[in-house]
């Protein structure tokens, strides 16, 4: 609509005049909002905006691709991709804590982003994705170091930036998905479900290894898969899978079995503040829990979430 394309024009022209033809760089996620921000500015000043995305190795099966394939190819713009699985795995070591997990996951986030932004020169200018409840939620004046505890794009206050740009403030995540569909971004990175920044991290109840990582990648890709096909993605606020610290007995053939048991967890909210479990058709949990225990390696037994926020929150950790 004409709202939405005026937008896109005022903005694209107050950057042009904020920025001239200096580098800018910017945390892509692959969220909807640093996404949306992110095209936004390369509308305005092409190649001189550099994109950084930290794979943490804690992203969803095919979700690392998604994103290069989307920004790098199909946009043909700047992407760095930094591959620091084993960074963030070495620092989670040993760590059960779920607060724990969060701060050590902020912390290696901004070093990593750091040094591949230091990498680039001196740049003087911050993309962020921060759209009108961030603002809100942080208070008058510390939107630019928004949620840094919360949200893996919050950047630390030493970073010294002469400018942080956030082309989005003003809007609420409804406009800025439909300034993302005007953009020509894929509706399926628009209408993304929120996903923690922390990631898969805090779906690992206990410590977080390699071997859980992938057993956790794969029940969900099945859970999400199943979600989509029967349409009830529409309706289901967030929907993913928990892999538990518990193993409990199972038989399979003639052999027992002691192996992990997985969660599915599937919220309908308006706002992620309250919400209700989802009441899933039993035939399509069926079809779920039996695709993930014949084809999952270590996971005998699949529980569905049937508690609402509160008292429950919507992730385990
Ligand atoms: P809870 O679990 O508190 O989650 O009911 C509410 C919403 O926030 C998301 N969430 C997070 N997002 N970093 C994030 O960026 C986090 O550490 C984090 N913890 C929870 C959660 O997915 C839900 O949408």
């Amino acid at each position: 609509d004409w709202k939405t394309s005026s937008f896109i024009e005022e903005k694209v022209n107050e950057i042009r005049k904020i920025v001239g033809a200096q580098k800018v760089v910017c945390a892509l996620s692959g969220g909807v909002d640093s996404s949306v921000a992110a095209v936004l500015v390369h509308k305005a000043i092409g190649k001189n905006l550099f994109c950084i995305f930290v794979d943490h190795g804690l992203l969803r099966k095919g979700e690392a691709e998604e994103v290069i394939n989307t920004f790098k190819g199909q946009f043909d713009m700047n992407v760095i991709k930094v591959d620091a699985k084993d960074r963030f795995l070495k620092a989670l070591s040993g760590v059960k804590d779920p607060e724990r997990k969060r701060k050590i996951i902020g912390e290696e986030f901004i070093r990593v982003f750091e040094e591949e932004a230091s990498k680039l020169g001196d740049i003087k200018f911050l993309v962020q994705g921060t759209i009108y409840p961030d603002v809100v939620e942080s208070g008058v004046g510390k939107a630019a170091t928004i949620k840094s505890h919360h949200n893996v794009g919050g950047l630390p206050e030493h970073m010294k930036f002469e400018r942080i740009i956030e082309p989005l403030r003003e809007l609420f995540k409804d406009e800025v998905r439909r300034v993302g569909i005007e953009l020509g971004i894929p509706e399926k990175i628009v209408n993304r479900q929120p996903f923690p920044g922390p990631g898969l991290a805090i779906r690992i109840i206990g410590e977080v290894t390699e071997e859980k990582l992938e057993i956790l990648r794969e029940v969900d890709w099945i859970f999400r898969k199943e979600i989509e096909a029967c349409g009830l993605d529409k309706d289901i606020w967030q929907y993913f899978a928990v892999l538990t610290d518990m193993r409990s007995v199972g038989v399979m053939g003639d052999e027992r079995t002691y192996d992990y048991t997985v969660a599915l967890r599937a919220v309908t909210s308006i706002d992620g503040m309250t919400a209700d479990w989802a009441k899933i058709p039993y035939d399509v949990l069926e079809r779920v829990s039996n695709e993930i225990v014949n084809t999952v390696r270590k996971v005998n037994r699949v529980v569905y979430d049937i508690t609402s926020k509160p008292p429950a929150t919507i992730e385990w950790e």
